[in-house]
């Protein structure tokens, strides 16, 4: 059996977390994978079993979609995509393997992913989709075809499921590759809504530090490698967003944080999420502490990783004077030191630590990144490499910094955030 997975836009993250779930939900339970095509938009396996598409996806804060590949279809490289897909979408082919039965006036998606950036696909999806239509309409179908924007080659995830293009229809998804052309159909897309209700339905918000985005606590959280009975730490919890998306995931977590306004933020929020969620009782457990005593309150807990935003220093909205970069980072490196120092404490050998430390954005991968974080590894930590020799060579548009590590940025920030795995040895 052939999936795809759909890309976030910081595909570098995304397929570092796909990477480690898969490895938890098939390698580790002996079901092996191959990675067929894997490109910045894409990354199609082959795997001998049928996955839990609904359980994946609600794991992965990363993947936008899972698609089911029903077909290869060998193309030239001199060939269009959609004069190599001329004779695929026959009416029976669309009936038996795409389209779901429904009753109303059915509707149908196309979205095109490339696996090069050689390939041109501007004005394909609507080639398709209007070649798709014909097809039915000549055996007498009622059909209504959505198409992505004038500017894009696909359908975002929110308008597949406003259109309930998966109840009433399908998302016919074409990855184009230069000699071949996998075709497939979505079978579940990220229910962006639940990340919404989870960000902005909080009681509390707390605009002047910032939260961190559930997606992004999400990735974080899976590069942590936890096992089921997982305790999931955040010392520098804020009004509670990992906590949250770490209960989510199965774990119990603990969060403290130095500021009393905080954690009473977390523990509204918490009450919220409990009763929306329904989440038994005793799953968190909420302290205020400064993270250099972090080991006192919870030395009796078998911590098993920490995933923390941790502090990032002061928000700008113009990049900031190299004086003041560099206080920050002195400033942070104290605080750091610290905390690591306690985490050793705290964690069992092999524990993961996943932190974020500000990088300041210039322009598009262009920053000034935290300096050395040497004090760190000689207290006795390794940083995670998240690829292997091999998926590098696969991949060489990953984007890696210099520490292997991974940066989580937005356009409209100058404070990046860059993600960083330490294993303690
Ligand atoms: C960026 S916020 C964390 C936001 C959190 N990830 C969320 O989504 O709500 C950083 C937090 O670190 C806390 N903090 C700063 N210095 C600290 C210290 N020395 N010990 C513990 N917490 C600290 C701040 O009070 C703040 O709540």
């Amino acid at each position: 059996m052939q999936y795809a997975f759909i890309l976030g836009r910081v595909y570098t993250l995304s397929i570092a977390e796909l990477l480690v779930v898969l490895q938890e939900e098939l390698v580790e339970h002996e079901i092996p994978y191959k990675i067929l095509a894997v490109s910045i938009e894409a990354l199609v396996i082959e795997t001998e079993k049928q996955l839990d598409h609904e359980k994946l996806q609600k794991r992965l804060g990363g993947v936008i979609k899972i698609v089911k590949i029903i077909d290869v279809v060998k193309k030239r490289p001199q060939d269009s995509i959609n004069f190599a897909l001329q004779n695929y979408f026959k009416p029976s082919k669309l009936k038996k393997d795409f389209l779901k039965e429904y009753s109303g006036k059915k509707q149908f998606g196309v979205s095109l992913y490339l696996l090069d950036p050689s390939i041109k696909g501007f004005g394909e999806p609507k080639r398709l989709g209007m070649f798709i239509k014909k097809g039915l309409q000549e055996e007498g179908d009622s059909i209504r075809v959505c198409l992505p924007d004038y500017n894009s080659l696909s359908l975002a995830s929110v308008v597949v499921t406003k259109n309930l293009l998966l109840q009433k229809g399908a998302e016919i998804v074409v990855i184009a590759g230069i000699e071949k052309v996998y075709v497939g159909k979505t079978l579940v897309v990220q229910d962006f809504e639940d990340y919404g209700r989870r960000d902005y339905q909080r009681p509390i918000r707390d605009e002047k530090q910032g939260m961190i985005p559930p997606k992004v606590a999400q990735i974080m959280i899976n590069f942590a490698h936890l096992s089921k009975n997982a305790i999931v730490l955040d010392p520098f919890c804020g009004i509670g967003t990992i906590i949250q998306e770490s209960i989510l995931l199965g774990y119990k977590a603990y969060g403290s944080d130095i500021a009393k306004f905080a954690i009473s933020g977390s523990e509204k929020n918490l009450e919220w999420f409990r009763n929306r969620y329904k989440i038994s009782p005793g799953k968190y457990k909420l302290e205020v502490s400064d993270v250099a005593n972090v080991s006192k309150v919870f030395k009796d807990e078998k911590i098993t990783g920490i995933v923390t935003e941790g502090f990032l220093g002061p928000m700008y909205s113009s990049f900031p004077k190299d004086a003041d970069i560099e206080k920050n980072f002195k400033d942070l490196k104290t605080l750091w030191l610290s905390a690591f120092k306690e985490f050793k404490k705290l964690l069992p050998k092999g524990g993961r630590i996943v932190i974020c430390l500000p990088c300041y954005r210039k322009d598009t991968d262009d920053y000034v990144p935290f300096p050395s974080v040497d004090f760190i590894t000689e207290l006795g930590y390794n940083i995670e490499d998240h690829f292997l020799a091999a998926h590098k060579k696969l991949m060489p548009f990953l984007k890696l910094t210099e520490r292997n590590s991974m940066i989580y940025d937005r356009k409209d920030q100058v404070v990046a955030r860059e993600i960083v795995t330490f294993i303690n040895n």
